[in-house]
């Protein structure tokens, strides 16, 4: 139904009367308005808004450009977009306005200027908005200073534990790396603590409040490296994934990136991983862009990288770039004045977790523990104290205690078991020469996987499910 009809008069009066009413009441309540014409010159402006600008006559803002009068004004950009800006906030000679600009339109719909409002002198009026989205933001900061830290390093390298000459070397040589941005090449045994110091030099580094991304190259199918690394355009493949897909590398920018088992990187990676150090840019796949990244590379393996490039399988170029500062971790046999040191960190952790009474050893056990050759090192040494503890309830332990851990042969004979009374079943012998064997080839190997699941003649994946189950990999 026509508004003509209802209220017996045009709806051109009533638009009109509106618009009358409506700037009446701007001029009563705001703290000023003004209107600029299609060059952006002030062609009228309130009383108020002389007032307000410490203006005492209306020549001294007619016909200027905006800018002259008010230098933050945005009147321009609303006459060229046509666009308005319903709320914005404009700050002049210290004083902080809250404004709204509209755009003047002709019969063609042409912009032919603009009308201004200083709405508040104060922003007392919009307190309860801008204590709400205050309080919000806080609560947002607060959460991702929270993510970003449990996402961050989860140790420093003081919490590598150790006093001995081979270990003071080595948190020496880890904190002049976090000095620098050059790449860090870590080498070491399985278990002898490399992903820890990667975190240690990452969190020591001026890049700590950036993530640190860990990728562990040997648990990712082949297929599937390069996605992981660089990304994946929008539809670059048909199906489910038709959403960009950040690599690690992108979701490192700005912190540190860890390759863990970077000894296991096939060889067509290897050429792209050179470029992408080289040029710290990525391409991801399927896409033509080239995405700029500033990341730090901490690569890590416990396979003799030195002899994998002799052999042609891993690229002498990479292993330079990678190479510019080596860090050996020395193994548990070779520094075993911090055995002590360690497993009272560790017992004091098992008990901290289990909420149990913190366990001692005795000195027959540590007699056991220190003739012992800890080829899986302290993750090795982590996992004995932690069986010791679930299957003990003696607040000491003694070299019983570990049965389940070394063999029978390897107890002396005044330490030896009480077959009557604590034999072990058969299943826990077989897991225990099983676990010997295992740990055995992977030093004998030097840490090489492939090689050690040939030399226990299982597959490689078999060789996987059996560390993880007896929990030699984390
Ligand atoms: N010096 C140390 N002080 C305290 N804990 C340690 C130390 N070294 C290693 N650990 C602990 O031992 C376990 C294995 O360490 P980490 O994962 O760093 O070894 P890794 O050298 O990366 O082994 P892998 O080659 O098998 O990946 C972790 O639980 C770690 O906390
Ligand atoms: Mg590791």
């Amino acid at each position: 139904m026509d508004i003509e009809q209802v209220l017996g008069v045009s709806s051109d009066f009533v638009v009109r009367q509106g618009m009358q009413s409506l700037l009446s009441l701007f001029n009563d309540s705001c703290e000023g308005m003004m209107a600029v014409d299609a060059d952006s010159r002030i062609v009228w402006i309130s009383e108020k808004y002389l007032h307000t600008l410490g203006l005492s006559r209306e020549d001294e803002a007619l016909g200027k450009a905006v800018e002259e009068v008010i230098p933050t004004s945005r009147m321009r950009e609303v006459v060229r977009t046509g666009r308005p800006i319903m709320l914005d906030i404009m700050v002049i000679k210290n004083q902080t306005l809250v404004v709204m600009r509209i755009p003047l339109k002709d019969k063609y719909g042409q912009t032919s200027g603009a009308i201004g409002f200083a709405l508040y002198d104060r922003l007392q009026h919009l307190k309860p908005l801008v204590s709400k989205f205050s309080e919000l933001q806080r609560q947002l900061s607060n959460t991702q200073k929270e993510l970003a830290r449990l996402r961050n390093s989860k140790y420093l390298i003081s919490s590598f534990i150790g006093n001995s000459p081979n270990v003071a070397s080595l948190k020496e040589k880890a904190t002049k790396a976090a000095r620098s941005s050059s790449s860090v090449l870590l080498l070491g045994e399985t278990g002898s603590g490399k992903e820890m110091i990667a975190h240690g030099i990452h969190a020591a580094s001026e890049r700590a409040s950036a993530p640190f991304i860990c990728v562990n190259i040997s648990a990712i199918p082949e297929t599937l490296l390069e996605a992981e690394f660089f990304g994946v355009a929008p539809g670059a493949f048909t199906g489910a994934d038709r959403k960009m897909r950040d690599g690690k590398f992108k979701l490192a920018d700005g912190g540190t990136l860890f390759l863990d088992e970077i000894g296991d990187m096939p060889v067509q990676v290897q050429a792209k991983l050179l470029r992408v150090l080289q040029e710290q840019e990525v391409e991801p796949l399927g896409s033509n862009t080239i995405v700029k990244i500033d990341v730090r590379v901490i690569a890590a393996t416990s396979r003799d990288l030195k002899e994998l490039v002799n052999e042609g399988k891993f690229r002498s170029d990479l292993y330079y770039r990678l190479n510019v500062l080596q860090i050996n971790l020395p193994p548990l046999r070779e520094r075993m004045e911090d055995l002590t040191e360690l497993c009272d960190h560790l017992l004091m952790e098992i008990a901290t977790r289990t909420g149990e009474a913190r366990r001692e050893i005795n000195e027959a056990a540590y007699r056991h523990l220190k003739a012992y050759q800890w080829p899986g090192n302290v993750r090795e040494l982590k996992n004995a104290l932690e069986q010791a503890c679930a299957l003990s309830d003696n607040l000491e332990l003694t070299p019983s205690d570990f049965s389940g851990i070394f063999p029978a042969l390897m107890l002396s004979e005044e330490d030896s078991i009480d077959l009557g009374s604590n034999s072990q079943s058969l299943a826990q012998a077989v897991a225990t020469l099983e676990r010997k064997m295992i740990l055995e080839c992977l030093n004998a190997s030097r840490g090489n996987k492939a090689l050690t699941a040939r030399m226990l003649g299982i597959s490689r994946a078999n060789l996987y499910q059996k560390l993880t189950d007896l929990g030699l990999m984390s």
